[in-house]
């Protein structure tokens, strides 16, 4: 990277440069806004066997992608030769059905395609995990003998071994369906409720506080006993102002976890049913922007179930999924959810930011709910949706998929621009044959339209970053990139947090856009980009982030970039 960068500062030198204001290339002005963008994409079958569904998902700032299951499972689809404690599995009826020979963990190399087993010792079935911010990620809880445990994965550079480890160390409370964030100071992460568990604490714990849970009433309020729950998994945004936006259910807070108190109550989101586990529907907030100091923030809520869906389904009735969608601004004083319709109902659906500042909804059912044989009627079909656009011309449908992706399915977005979307399973085991819906250990990318090749010419290429070994808060830094037979039209920078993901929700993940000083641009299309780093960790928490260009409406590859405590 280092050499890279040396090598585009010769060249700067060497050739007659121009000195102008990124204002001149930047959407202001240019108030036709990017070029069109045509194409519903593709599909790419990467994989027939990842031996592990992928009930949880992290891309790691290697380029590696972190997949597990739960252990309850036993046999998965991928064998081992040898135990975690080094004891043969071999060809007897009892080895054949211990959980132990099996992966239950495995490690995706983007690049090489392959995968790796990994060992996990106790059950991570329905857990929640976050990145911290030196990029190893912790993961909390699970069920029986996991569900207090607290496990790290320290990611490595491929040829590299790097394996789960699990700390002596238990949480407070049962974390089963719990959610995590990860909090500006400190390096620590807030875990949020859990089956039969109205809390939430804090790992590592706070320097001040005893190893201990705190009550949580909204949880109570928001339990909808006769229904699972439907308020497990809640949806935690970090908003700008250091409070955390909870939802769960059909209601939301604005919470200080600092003090312990609701700062503030939002108004109930409309519409006929339940957002949250069983009735699973999802979330993102919305870009944060330097043109707002990053101070707005407006959250979106997508899909869910009728209240009664779970129940419903029980006795085999599926009952439609809501097809609405809610955003709301969750800064300043005025709160409204602002509802519009998406192309068609769905639930445990995947929402994830793309490089573009559009949403991409992909994954999930139309009908039923949350939990094992609970749905039918898989939605084949990922959504885009335009925040920018005016309302009614926000949505298209893109080009289908063949594999179902129901309950137990996740999807990330990878470095090159393609979403990585694995598992599904509504059986709780392995099950391939006489069922509705098989267990799905096939592995596939969905290929935005704007990653086609056509418009490659539009595309910034040879991104890098001159200063890798993190940039501190406020601080500017440069980026180097290449417009081979293009001016830089609708220049954006963006940076990206990848998330945790599981059961529809994709934990701490958050998009900004920076703020971009001056530009340098050379006659052979090589730019220098002076970029303004986010002011804080609130806004944009420390660890490792996914930086792309985007020009006139296309995204560049993105390189990994670490915002740190200077
Ligand atoms: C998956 O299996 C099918 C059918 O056997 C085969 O045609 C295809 O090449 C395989 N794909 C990959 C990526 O291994
Ligand atoms: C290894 O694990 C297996 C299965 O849990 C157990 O039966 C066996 O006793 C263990 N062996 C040793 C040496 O720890
Ligand atoms: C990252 O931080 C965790 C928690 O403090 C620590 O256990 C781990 O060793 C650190 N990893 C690296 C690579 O520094
Ligand atoms: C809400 O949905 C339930 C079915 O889950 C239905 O019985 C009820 O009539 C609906 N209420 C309204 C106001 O549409
Ligand atoms: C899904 O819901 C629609 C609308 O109520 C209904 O017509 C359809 O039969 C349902 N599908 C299944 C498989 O239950
Ligand atoms: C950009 O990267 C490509 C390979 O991805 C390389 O072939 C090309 O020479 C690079 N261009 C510059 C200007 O470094």
């Amino acid at each position: 990277m280092e050499k890279n960068s040396l090598h585009f500062n010769f060249k700067f030198t060497a050739i007659s440069l121009l000195l102008m204001h990124c204002a001149k290339f930047s959407k202001a002005a240019n108030s036709k806004g990017p070029s069109p963008v045509l194409g519903k994409g593709t599909w790419q079958l990467l994989l027939n066997n990842t031996g592990v569904v992928s009930m949880h998902m992290a891309l790691t700032h290697h380029n590696t992608v972190i997949m597990f299951d739960q252990i309850e499972s036993g046999q998965s689809g991928y064998r081992l030769k040898r135990r975690y404690n080094g004891t043969r599995c071999r060809g007897t009826r009892e080895d054949l059905e211990d959980w132990s020979c099996y992966a239950h963990s495995v490690e995706y190399d983007v690049l090489r395609n392959r995968i790796r087993p990994l060992h996990i010792q106790t059950d991570t079935w329905c857990s929640s995990g976050s990145f911290l911010s030196n990029g190893t990620l912790v993961q909390t809880g699970g069920f029986g003998h996991g569900s207090r445990r607290i496990r790290y994965f320290e990611p490595c550079a491929n040829g590299h071994i790097c394996d789960w480890k699990q700390t002596e160390r238990l949480l407070s409370d049962d974390r089963w369906y719990a959610t995590n964030q990860i909090l500006p100071g400190h390096d620590q992460i807030i875990v949020v409720g859990g089956r039969r568990v109205f809390s939430y604490e804090f790992v590592p714990r706070l320097p001040s506080n005893k190893w201990k849970s705190y009550d949580l009433p909204f949880l109570h309020q928001t339990y909808d006993k006769n229904e699972g729950g439907n308020n497990l998994y809640p949806i935690i945004h970090l908003s700008s102002d250091g409070h955390l936006f909870i939802f769960a259910n059909r209601d939301s807070i604005l919470f200080n976890y600092k003090t312990n108190r609701v700062a503030k109550t939002f108004p109930r989101i409309p519409g006929n049913g339940s957002r949250s586990y069983p009735s699973t529907g999802s979330s993102v907030i919305l870009p944060l922007s330097h043109t707002d100091r990053f101070e707005r923030v407006e959250v979106m809520i997508c899909g869910g179930a009728t209240s009664d869906a779970f129940s419903a389904s029980q006795h085999g009735r599926f009952l439609p999924g809501l097809e609405s969608c809610g955003r709301m601004e969750i800064t300043g004083n005025k709160h409204e959810w602002k509802m519009e319709n998406m192309p068609g109902p769905r639930l445990m659906n995947d929402m994830l930011i793309l490089p573009t500042g559009n949403v991409l909804i992909i994954n999930g059912v139309k009908n039923g709910s949350a939990g094992w044989n609970s749905a039918a009627n898989p939605s084949l079909q990922p959504y885009l949706y335009k925040p920018k656009r005016p309302l009614g011309r926000r949505f298209s449908v893109l080009r289908m998929t063949k594999i179902a992706r129901m309950y137990h399915s996740t999807a990330v977005l990878l470095p090159d621009g393609r979403i990585l979307v694995a598992g599904s399973n509504p059986n709780n085991r392995y099950t391939f044959r006489n069922v509705p819906h098989p267990t799905e250990l096939r592995l596939q990318a969905f290929v935005p339209a704007h990653m086609d090749k056509k418009f490659n010419n539009r595309r910034p290429h040879n991104v890098s970053i001159y200063r890798n070994g993190g940039v501190g808060y406020g601080k500017e830094f440069s980026v180097h990139f290449h417009l081979r037979n293009t001016k830089p039209r609708n220049l954006v920078f963006t940076v990206y947090a990848p998330p945790f993901t599981t059961h529809s929700i994709s934990m701490n993940q958050r998009m900004l856009t920076l703020r971009c000083r001056n530009l340098v641009r050379a006659e052979n299309g090589l730019i220098n980009a002076h970029l303004e780093a986010p002011p804080n960790p609130t806004v944009a928490p420390s660890g490792y982030y996914m930086l792309t260009v985007v020009n006139d409406g296309i995204p560049s590859v993105s390189q990994w970039l670490r915002f740190i405590h200077a």
